[in-house]
């Protein structure tokens, strides 16, 4: 009980990929830290809530699954956009999936959404079984995978690509990936790319060379940056 006063480390381990995994627990809710950063947990998921709320909606009793009628989502009460399909469900892909505290919140909006969650780091899925029950969601596809190869190898569309790639604090330099991520969303697509600036990391912000509007050399209809809390959010 002594960690609904502080916070406590459960236990350490070591991965390959991302060095020390601590998890831990606070409030009765778990967490994993890299390197002073979150991973997956309750600040992870607030960090999301707000943006995800942002994103359009089913109309009322669809439920995430789309018929021909209900092609068009209402975007937050002012906005209309369409997201055409080939078939029904929305299709999710997570580059990055650590634990999935996200994938509450995308079921939330679309109950029914399929989810492919890619992650490098086969401890991460393993502590998320352990501590984040990531192996009882029904519509979540996981696949220990590096990203690049992925990417490289897929020929697969998705309505939402969710860039979350992470190495502690660091985000990977290789901005080819979004030319090629581009291609996998669908008309109207949306990609939603986490942009860490944590306290130290800060002033020499590794992302000055990884704006999006500048250095991502893709043809993007619409970008929005929503600022929340440390982290940018396109
Ligand atoms: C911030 S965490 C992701 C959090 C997650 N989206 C959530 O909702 O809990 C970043 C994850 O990206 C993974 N990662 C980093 N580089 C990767 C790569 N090249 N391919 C796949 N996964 C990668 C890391 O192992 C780490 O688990």
């Amino acid at each position: 009980m002594i960690d609904w006063i502080s916070p406590q480390t459960i236990e350490n381990l070591y991965s390959d990929f991302n060095g020390v995994i601590r998890v831990q627990r606070f409030s009765g809710k778990f967490s994993l830290w890299v390197d002073g950063a979150q991973q997956s947990g309750p600040w992870v998921e607030k960090v999301w809530t707000k943006v995800f709320q942002l994103l359009p909606t089913i109309p009322n009793g669809h439920s995430g699954k789309r018929g021909t009628s209900a092609s068009r989502i209402s975007r937050n009460n002012d906005t209309e956009r369409s997201w055409t399909s080939q078939d029904d469900k929305i299709k999710v892909l997570i580059l990055g999936l650590a634990s999935g505290s996200m994938i509450p919140l995308i079921q939330k909006k679309w109950p029914e959404a399929k989810i492919t969650g890619i992650e490098i780091d086969p401890l991460m899925i393993a502590l998320g079984k352990k501590y984040f029950h990531l192996d009882k969601y029904e519509n979540l596809e996981i696949k220990i995978i590096d990203a690049n190869k992925y990417l490289q190898n897929t020929t697969a569309k998705f309505d939402l690509i969710i860039f979350d790639l992470y190495k502690g604090k660091e985000l990977p330099q290789n901005t080819k990936l979004f030319s090629k991520i581009a291609k996998l969303l669908k008309p109207n697509g949306i990609l939603m790319v986490n942009q860490l600036k944590l306290g130290a990391v800060k002033n020499d912000w590794k992302l000055k060379k990884f704006k999006l509007q500048k250095d991502v050399k893709v043809d993007f209809n619409t970008i929005k940056i929503y600022t929340q809390i440390d982290n940018k959010l396109c």
